[in-house]
């Protein structure tokens, strides 16, 4: 079980501190949410501050890539230090561009994720499953943080689980809290995304080992 604390809620003006405040045992993950303001309606950060958080810190880099064209952002993220790169099934299914995607990622020294948002089926990325090392299930619609867990990402995580071996990645982003994380570890997921229930937290390191036990009940 891991968490995942997304940066989207920390306090980006001690990018830092923040990150320090969450490297603790359970998070050996931090998930950067990338947003280009086109795919989704938010826009965050680029490259060039993954490569400065790289420089700070040694944990798993989760860049969740919210992003038209994702393929134009792989040299620069892997480049800048990404250990995962995930790209959203949505980009680049329906343009037949999954394929080309997919060989682009090949390219670079990174773990290989594609996600899906709440509306769109499995189906969407199951051919896929063989090329990647894991599977993003939104549990609420990409691009801001703090918004409710959506039950239906439950029945996509036990049927992803069918299909996968144990230890492929299945992570969860968006509403994951104390309430919610024993449920989705209990459909099989085994990665939590988590910025709101970490970061608005008194003590986010805190925060971090309290809903890792609750994962692990
Ligand atoms: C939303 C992002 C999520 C989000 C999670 O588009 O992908 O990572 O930041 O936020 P919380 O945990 O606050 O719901
Ligand atoms: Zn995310």
């Amino acid at each position: 079980m891991i968490i995942a604390p997304s940066l989207l809620a920390c306090d980006f003006a001690n990018l830092e501190s923040e990150i320090k405040k969450v490297s603790v045992p359970g998070a050996p993950w931090i998930h950067v949410d990338v947003m280009d303001g086109h795919f989704v309606p938010n826009l965050t950060l680029g490259a060039p501050i993954v490569k400065k958080i790289r420089e700070k810190t040694d944990l798993f880099l989760d860049c969740h890539l919210m992003v038209t064209d994702p393929h134009r952002y792989f040299e620069p993220f892997a480049e800048a230090g990404a250990d995962m790169i995930t790209f959203h099934a949505e980009a680049t299914v329906p343009f037949r561009k999954t394929d080309k995607t997919l060989a682009e990622l090949k390219k670079y020294d990174v773990k290989r994720g594609m996600a899906i948002s709440p509306d769109t089926n499995l189906d969407m990325l199951t051919d896929y499953l063989k090329e990647l090392d894991m599977v993003l299930l939104m549990a609420v619609y990409p691009g801001f943080g703090g918004q409710q867990f959506m039950d239906n990402v439950l029945d996509k995580a036990r049927a992803l689980r069918e299909m996968v071996s144990v230890d492929f990645y299945i992570e969860t982003d968006g509403g994951i809290n104390m309430s919610t994380i024993a449920k989705a570890a209990e459909a099989g997921i085994n990665v939590f995304v988590a910025g709101t229930a970490v970061f608005a937290a008194e003590n986010p390191g805190q925060a971090v080992q309290n809903l890792l036990k609750e994962a692990q009940l």
